[in-house]
Order: C-alpha cells, then structure tokens, then sequence
C-alpha cells in the first residue's frame, strides 16, 4: 500500500471538516483539456485572445469559436469514477464541499452537492451587454441577445473578472475552517483560487500529476493521476 494514500485514507477517515479544490486536472481523465499541461488549451491558444473579456470586442469569432469547441467536447463527456468517490466521500460525510475552478459541471453531474464553481459554469450562457439569459444552442448557432441585440458569452469567468462572489465567500470562509484541504489537479498558478490552500488553517494535501512547480507547501503531496490516486484511496478506507 502507498504511505501517502493510506495516510489521506485516515486524514479522510478523522477530519472532522473537509474541502475539495479542484482544478483542470481533475477532469482530464473525462477527455476534457487542461490548460498548462504539454496537451493544455494554453499550449495553442493565447489565452489573452479568449478568456479576458476584451476578447470580446477584439475578435469575438475566435472567442465564440473556442466556447463552442468547449461546450461540443462537454457534450461526449462524463465524470469518471474520481468525481464519484468525491461526491461518495460527501454522500457519506467524510468531504463537505468541492471548490472548483472547473466550468464543466462534472462534480455536480457525478451527485456532488456542495459545488463552489469559483469560476463560474461553460452551460451557463447570458447577454455581455444586458445580462439576459440565453441557450447553449443560441451561443453555438452565433446567435445574438434576443432582448437587446448584444453579443452572448458563455458563464466563465475571464482573466481579470471578478469572481461570483458568493461561490467565493463560501468557499473561503469554508476552507479558512476546515480541518483538512485536498487540491486536486490544479497547477495553482492563477490568482485568487491559488491563494485557498495558504489560507487553510487545517491539513493540507496536494494530489497532481506534476507537484514540484505549485512553489507552496503541503502537509501531504501525491503524485500521479487523480482518478487513480481517489479510487485507491477509496478501497482503503473501504479495508479501515
Ligand atoms: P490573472 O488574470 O490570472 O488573475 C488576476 C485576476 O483574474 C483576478 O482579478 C482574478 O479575480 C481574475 N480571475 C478570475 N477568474 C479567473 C479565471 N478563471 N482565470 C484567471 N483569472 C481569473 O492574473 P495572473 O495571476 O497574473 O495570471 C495571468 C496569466 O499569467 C495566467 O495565464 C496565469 O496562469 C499566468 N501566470 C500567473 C501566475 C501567478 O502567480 N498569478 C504565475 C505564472 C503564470
Ligand atoms: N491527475 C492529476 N493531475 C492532473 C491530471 C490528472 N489526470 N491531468 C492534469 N493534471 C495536472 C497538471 O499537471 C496541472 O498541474 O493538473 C494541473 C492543471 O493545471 P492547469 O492546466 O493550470 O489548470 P487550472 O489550475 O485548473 O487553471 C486555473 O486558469 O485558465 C484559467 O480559468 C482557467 O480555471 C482555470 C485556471
């Protein structure tokens, strides 16, 4: 048995209150891209030309393009067997919450009910200029707001843009009191999420596939994939 799994397994098993932060990383194994991995999004696109909100003045076909590829990829995908022990974990009262920097909706597809979408959600399409809500198949078929004309975004938050602040306030609040945080898939790198797990005042663990560049310390580091790593960890607390 890995030390470090059999470890989180009994962190899991004791802590009286635990948080999940979750990023790309956990659903690559759903097929869906991540960002900075050698396969991630940013390796192709500069993501100054589509996730900052001037992309949608600048060159608002490529920003339409790349929301549209990613809501086509959302449409072949499932959560896999690690977003299911997360929402099990919940279900059975070792997890709390998920905070997510995710916009894919797989922890919520896969029965987690607590989600912080810290970055708000792909499905989620609305007017840029008046806030009128509107459909996927509106924002697919370039569409414009059906209210007043203006251009449709899809619900994410873009570089720069506030985060919705109740998702943020909970989840902050929630993890400065929880007694174990695991941050699972994420490389860290963007501000404010990456500040969480500093702000933890409890155990704090890091699941990734790449753990040496994230530049903050943790109580406990697993190296590896994420759905590997959760399932393991769940057939051990299954034997405890
Ligand atoms: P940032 O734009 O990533 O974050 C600053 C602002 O972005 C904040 O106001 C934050 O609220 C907002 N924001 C909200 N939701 C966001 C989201 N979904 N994605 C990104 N930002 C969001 O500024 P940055 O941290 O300088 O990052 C700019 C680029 O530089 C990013 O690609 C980032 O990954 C990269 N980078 C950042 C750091 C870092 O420590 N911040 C280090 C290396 C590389
Ligand atoms: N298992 C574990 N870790 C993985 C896996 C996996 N199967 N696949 C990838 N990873 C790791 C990568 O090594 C990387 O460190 O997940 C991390 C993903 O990091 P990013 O691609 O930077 O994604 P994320 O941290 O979620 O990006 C934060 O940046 O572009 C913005 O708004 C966007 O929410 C996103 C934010």
């Amino acid at each position: 048995r890995d030390k470090n799994q059999v470890k989180l397994a009994n962190w899991l098993l004791t802590s009286k209150s635990t948080i999940v932060l979750t990023g790309a990383g956990m659903s690559t194994e759903s097929n869906l891209p991540d960002f900075r991995s050698k396969e991630g999004w940013w390796r192709s696109i500069d993501p100054i030309t589509v996730a900052a909100p001037e992309a949608l003045d600048n060159n608002y076909e490529l920003f339409t393009d790349f929301y549209t590829a990613r809501l086509e990829a959302l449409e072949g995908t499932a959560p896999h067997e690690g977003h299911q022990v997360i929402a099990d974990w919940e279900e059975r009262g070792f997890v709390d919450a998920v905070a997510t920097q995710n916009v894919d909706g797989l922890h919520t597809a896969a029965g987690s009910k607590n989600v912080y979408e810290l970055h708000g959600s792909l499905k989620n399409i609305y007017c840029h200029n008046c806030g009128a809500k509107a459909a996927p198949s509106d924002f697919k078929a370039k569409r414009k707001c059906g209210v007043c004309g203006g251009k449709l975004r899809p619900g994410v938050i873009l570089f720069g843009e506030m985060l919705p602040q109740e998702a943020w306030n909970t989840a902050l609040s929630r993890i400065k009191s929880a007694s174990l945080i695991i941050v699972i898939g994420t490389s860290l790198e963007v501000y404010p999420a990456n500040q969480l797990p500093l702000l933890a005042s409890g155990r704090t663990v890091y699941l990734n596939a790449e753990v040496s560049s994230s530049g903050q310390d943790f109580d406990l580091v697993l190296e590896g994939k994420a759905k590997t790593i959760i399932t393991e960890v769940q057939r051990i607390m299954h034997e405890a």
